[in-house]
């Protein structure tokens, strides 16, 4: 066993001695996530490296979180800083740990933490990975999948200690499991290889074209001439990865009280909410308007609160926030932009099935954008629209609650009774004149993508100038990803292209969470509609969607790249330049 060991103990080190860069690094993770855990100081030795992903970033600036929030956003378990801030990732540390004391260098970014010392590095570990035993037995088969881009291996990491001759599907994913690899993939017959993500430009291929034996089993395919056999064992990534929103205990808007009487569910908790943990913090405001009338007598106060429809339009489990009223070009206007900027919470928290009825939502408000254009006889209102087209799934009546509280006891005033109709938004609020993305959807002929019809009919979510007036000096971007705007993830001027990666993600999650799984699951029947009648949204949505779901995983993959590449110059520049004005 002692010589098994060895030889599992040579294979890590192997794998990370032969480093080809041709991996395409993702952005730094800029959502909230669990801080990594200080791990010790550990020393490169001549014959390996100690973690083989370099981070893109200058070391100029480096500082702990900068490096923590590349690795992170790579997928990678560990961080790892050197000389003064060269930061690196890997999935495992190929090195002996030496003496705190080695690890003597400030960070050129933060002259209070440490980064490392030559050749010596300060290393971090992410908490969020599984800690079970992972062995080979859980890799599950991907299929065969494309290693022929221009750009670059679909895994990084070749494993040319692995004996070609000899190769068998187990030696493989041994040797990628022993590095910590969560893909691991077999090609030609010989060549192994593992990574931490899939390339870029690597799709999924037919199985028949993976049609090589293994030449150390011929019973079994290991790949063909630039294909893959790709294995995935989630049991080596993160259970939180960048993105991850930890759900939310239910919590509510009411006013703080020791007893709280509800006629009806608290309307405006909507519990949906599933804000990261940086937001959550915001004591949420109804921005629409609420009619209270408060009684107060000597030992209790009743509060007795009249709450609009909050849940105008709804899809699954999530509700748009109303419209705001109209009754001119203008105010129409408004309004459709309102309704425009919320499709893309529609797609994030809906939930499967109903998620396919934020397309129909997405129509209707292109249908108010439609109506305020058509210059109605008798004016452009609401109400007009709303007897033609009805918002569907929720349109909750307006609900009374009523909260029981106990006075303050600085009140000496008499009882009083009063009524106050008040927007409850404590904030300057502007409409967004117009839903125009600053970001850009990306154009792949190949995949026939672009834009107006981007992957699946998912468009971007959309980045524009923020409309609160308190937010706004320092953030002027704002990324409309949550019916709430102060939920929504706001952009200092100089990180546009920040805001415009995360939609870029967003998008990636929402295809694949949405087209893609579409397509997994719709019925399978004939591609003409008129063959078959709908019995369903998933059918009257998903008939024309042809990929199967590997296929439609890289197309939105593809999306996503692209889509990271054409946003990398959008700053922004010469947008929002004043609040309100756009
Ligand atoms: C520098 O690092 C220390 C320790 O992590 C931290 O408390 C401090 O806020 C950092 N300073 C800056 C300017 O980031
Ligand atoms: C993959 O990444 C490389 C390097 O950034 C880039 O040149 C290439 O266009 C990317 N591939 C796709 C399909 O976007």
């Amino acid at each position: 066993m002692a010589a098994f060991k060895m030889a599992a103990a040579m294979a890590a080190v192997a794998l990370v001695a032969h480093v080809k860069a041709t991996e395409v690094p993702l952005p730094p993770c800029l959502d909230p996530f669990q801080p990594f855990v200080y791990s010790g100081c550990f020393q490169e030795t001549s014959s390996t490296q100690l973690l083989p992903f370099r981070s893109p970033q200058s070391s100029d600036d480096m500082t702990v979180e900068k490096c923590v929030a590349e690795c992170k956003g790579n997928g990678y378990r560990y961080a790892g800083l050197v000389y003064y801030g060269v930061c690196y990732c890997g999935q495992t540390v190929n090195g002996p740990q030496v003496d705190e004391s080695q690890c003597n260098l400030p960070c050129n970014g933060n002259g209070t933490e440490t980064c490392g010392g030559n050749g010596i590095f300060s290393v971090y570990s992410d908490p969020t990975f599984p800690v079970e035993d992972v062995t080979i037995e859980d890799y599950d088969p991907l299929g065969c999948w494309t290693d022929d881009s221009s750009m670059g291996r679909a895994l990084t990491y070749r494993q040319d200690k692995v004996d070609g001759a000899t190769l068998t599907t187990e030696k493989c994913l041994q040797s990628c499991r022993d590095g910590g690899f969560p893909f691991a993939g077999t090609e030609f017959g010989g060549e192994c290889y593992c990574g931490v993500v899939i390339g870029n430009d690597t799709y999924a291929a037919p199985a028949s074209e993976c049609d090589m034996p293994c030449n150390g089993n011929s019973g079994q395919t290991c790949g063909g001439r630039g294909r893959l056999n790709l294995f995935v064992a989630h049991e080596l990534q993160s259970l939180e990865p960048c993105g991850y929103e930890p759900p939310v205990s239910s919590s509510t808007t009411l006013p703080p009280t020791s007893t709280a009487t509800s006629t009806a569910p608290p309307e405006t908790s909507t519990a949906t909410s599933t804000a990261p943990p940086e937001t959550s913090t915001i004591t949420s405001t109804s921005t629409t308007p609420i009619t209270s009338t408060t009684t107060t007598s000597s030992s209790a106060c009743v509060s007795t609160t009249v709450v609009p429809p909050t849940c105008e339009y709804k899809c699954g489990k999530w509700c748009s926030s109303p419209l705001p009223d109209w009754d001119d070009v203008k105010s129409c206007k408004g309004a459709w932009s309102t309704c425009a900027v919320q499709v893309a919470s529609c797609f994030k928290q809906a939930g499967w099935p109903e998620v396919l009825d934020c397309f129909d939502f997405g129509e209707w408000c292109a249908d108010v954008s439609k109506y305020c254009d058509s210059n109605p006889r008798g004016g452009c209102r609401k109400g007009d629209f709303w007897g033609k087209k009805p918002p569907k799934g929720g349109a909750n009546p307006p609900k009374t609650i009523t909260v029981t509280t106990t006075c303050a006891p600085a009140s000496t005033k008499p009882p009083t009774t009063s009524t106050t109709t008040a927007a409850s938004s404590s904030t300057t609020k502007c409409p967004i004149p117009t839903p125009t993305n600053i970001c850009i959807q990306p154009t792949n002929n190949h995949y026939g993508y672009g834009p107006g019809k981007p992957v699946g009919g998912i468009e971007m979510p959309v980045v524009t100038c923020n409309d609160l007036a308190e937010d706004w000096p320092h953030y002027p971007f704002k990324g409309y990803t949550d019916v709430e705007s102060r939920k929504c993830r706001k952009y200092p001027r100089n990180q546009c292209t920040n805001a415009c990666a995360d939609a870029c993600k967003e998008q990636y999650e929402d295809c694949v969470d949405v087209y893609a799984e579409g397509c997994k699951r719709k019925p399978s029947r004939g591609r003409d509609a008129s063959y078959f009648e709908f019995h369903s949204s998933v059918e009257k949505r998903t008939w024309r969607w042809n990929d199967e779901w590997s296929g439609a995983v890289s197309k939105c993959k593809a999306q996503y790249s692209d889509c990271l590449k054409v946003n990398r110059g959008v700053t922004g520049a010469g947008k929002c330049p004043k609040f309100g004005g756009w």
